[in-house]
């Protein structure tokens, strides 16, 4: 499932990260690549580890935790701690499947990378290119979404980001290793929950939520590691 979350960030909260970002120093992206992908990736990165890195991530992080569209689609276990990219001036990311097992910087030991997740901090108005595609059983789809808005993906896609031709890309990036690691299962809770939430929404009997809400966990216990 590609699952696009409008306003994970408020306007306020993108222009004040924003601040921070135009105003950080970037290094070559390649620090984070894999064998495959370091050879077509091609853009700048935050240093992990530098204050600007430490502050935007943990803003990254607290606003996920108020996101319950984002926990219901994740169902997060472990999020790895955000990283932040440019494209500029040409700069691209040719096709690439993800590291499967990511360390976590400073001996916060291993993830398994169940969902791919992009952050956009610049408005789709403010660069040309820098289309994040991602390919699935069902073709291409190709996300660019608001500042402050974020796509989530399987990580077993091949994905690329294609040249930015004018302006600048700026975003986060990261993974999650979901409590239900298989795709097609995490799809299935997510719909049924949103369902759930639609039918309270139509003012359904309060018992048949009940019984439609027991169905829900009685799954997510069946399929989870907690
Ligand atoms: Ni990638």
């Amino acid at each position: 499932m590609l699952l696009s979350i409008p306003d994970v960030l408020t306007a306020d909260q993108v222009a004040r990260c924003r601040q921070v970002l135009d105003a950080a120093e970037w290094v070559d992206g390649g620090v984070t690549a894999g064998a495959q992908s370091g050879m077509v990736k091609r853009n700048m990165q935050l240093p992990e580890g530098s204050e600007a890195h430490r502050k935007l991530g943990e803003a990254v992080l607290d606003a996920l935790g108020r996101c319950p569209h984002f926990i219901s689609g994740a169902l997060p276990a472990r999020v790895f701690p955000p990283l932040f990219n440019r494209y500029e001036g040409g700069q691209e990311f040719g096709a690439h499947v993800d590291n499967a097992i990511r360390q976590i910087p400073g001996g916060g030991g291993r993830i398994r990378t169940d969902l791919s997740a992009t952050l956009f901090f610049s408005a789709p108005d403010e660069y040309d290119g820098g289309e994040l595609v991602v390919e699935d059983t069902y073709g291409e789809h190709t996300v660019k979404l608001p500042a402050g808005s974020m796509v989530l993906y399987p990580s077993t896609s091949l994905h690329r980001v294609t040249p930015v031709t004018r302006g600048a890309r700026i975003a986060s990036f990261f993974w999650i290793q979901s409590m239900v690691r298989d795709d097609g299962q995490r799809t299935m809770l997510y719909n049924l929950d949103t369902t759930i939430q639609k039918l309270r929404d139509d003012g359904a009997a309060e018992d048949r939520l009940v019984e439609l809400t027991a169905h829900y966990h009685n799954l997510l216990r069946r399929w989870a590691d907690a």
